[in-house]
């Protein structure tokens, strides 16, 4: 079911005002039984590449462009890593608003490229960083009359909250740990904000422990201060000056979670674990939150028997060429017979 379908009533999205859906949210809780043995804790996934685009921001814009759709608003834009540009520009065809999208040039991901402009964004690529392009449009939206739907939009923290929501009415609880991706930093925020709606209205024991990942070429929540330049395989939260830092920080450290870093190396060995111990192909930003749950539990952080609920927010067919790039090569041959057999079997 859709976040409009199952939690209108707890959106800001009056009844006979235009929505914008294509579908999002009702994404699967997936357990991971091989991890889960090995580290002792239950794990469970939450497969946010399920979504309409491919990633979690669908949860978000479809609140965000319903309300720029409200508000009169002619175009939207945003700056992003990929994932958001390719959500905008989606929700945006769909309103009939145009869209316009900044991305740092070489750092965007293939599939998410390719979705901003097969949706038909005007798609500008910078020379700069993620950072600077949201400096750029937050002046934009400032002298013109365009929805910024970037995470600073409230709304799509709204929409994002929906995630809580689900883990917890599938699990009949909230588990005791969650595991998140940080960039941007709206994400967790969002999270933060579902966990403590359903606590209040459920009545629910309590809010989730929330450990936010960063990786460590680009952890400004970690180290205390903008990273200038970050750096790290994990394109997506290639970010190095958080527009909701301070928020989600006090978010996850009154949780009694936190935030840790994690390494490239560390981001690529979950990713690979994933895909071929438990089947699930994400993108390496979202295989920090798995990096990171190893960690903790390795570090006495995340106890024996705890329920832990690792957020995977894109999929991993968003990266093709860092697939590709990571996996065995294939094996060509003619179509003969023997040659295929004896290259399956030895
Ligand atoms: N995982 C993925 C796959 C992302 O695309 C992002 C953010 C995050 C995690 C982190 O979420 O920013 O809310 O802390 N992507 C943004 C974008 C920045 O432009 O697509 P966050």
């Amino acid at each position: 079911m859709s976040i409009i379908e199952r939690y209108r009533e707890f959106l800001p999205l009056p009844d006979g005002e235009p929505i914008v859906t294509l579908g999002e949210g009702g994404t699967p809780l997936v357990p991971l039984p091989g991890l889960s043995e090995r580290l002792g804790v239950d794990v469970r996934v939450k497969l946010e590449g399920s979504n309409p685009t491919g990633s979690f921001k669908d949860r978000g814009m479809c609140v965000a462009v319903s309300k720029a759709m409200q508000e009169g608003a002619a175009a939207v834009v945003c700056a992003s890593t990929g994932n958001t540009s390719a959500s905008a520009a989606a929700y945006a065809a769909r309103a009939g608003l145009r869209a316009a999208v900044l991305v740092p040039e070489g750092r965007i991901a293939r599939g998410k490229l390719a979705q901003a402009l097969v949706h038909g964004a005007r798609v500008v690529a910078i020379d700069g960083s993620f950072d600077e392009a949201l400096d750029i449009v937050r002046v934009l939206v400032d002298r013109h009359k365009i929805a910024l739907v970037n995470s600073l939009n409230p709304f799509r923290l709204e929409g994002q909250k929906t995630g809580a929501f689900e883990i917890c009415d599938e699990l009949g609880r909230a588990p005791d740990v969650l595991c998140i991706p940080v960039g941007n930093a709206g994400n967790v925020s969002a999270y933060s904000m579902g966990f403590t709606e359903y606590h209040q209205r459920e009545r629910a024991p309590k809010v989730p422990r929330l450990y936010g990942f960063q990786a460590a070429g680009a952890a400004p929540l970690v180290s205390g201060h903008p990273v200038e330049r970050p750096e790290t395989v994990a394109t997506a939260i290639r970010i190095g000056k958080p527009a909701r830092g301070e928020q989600a920080l006090s978010a996850m450290n009154d949780s009694g979670g936190g935030v840790a870093a994690v390494t490239d190396a560390e981001i690529l060995d979950a990713y690979r674990l994933l895909a071929r111990t438990e089947g699930i192909f994400c993108e390496p930003a979202s295989a920090a939150s798995v990096a990171g749950l190893i960690a903790r539990v390795g570090s006495g952080d995340i106890s024996p028997g705890e329920l832990v609920v690792c957020v995977l927010t894109g999929t991993g067919l968003k990266d093709p060429d860092l697939a590709s790039a990571g996996s065995e090569g294939l094996i060509r041959l003619p179509a003969d017979y023997d040659a295929i057999e004896d290259a399956i079997l030895s």
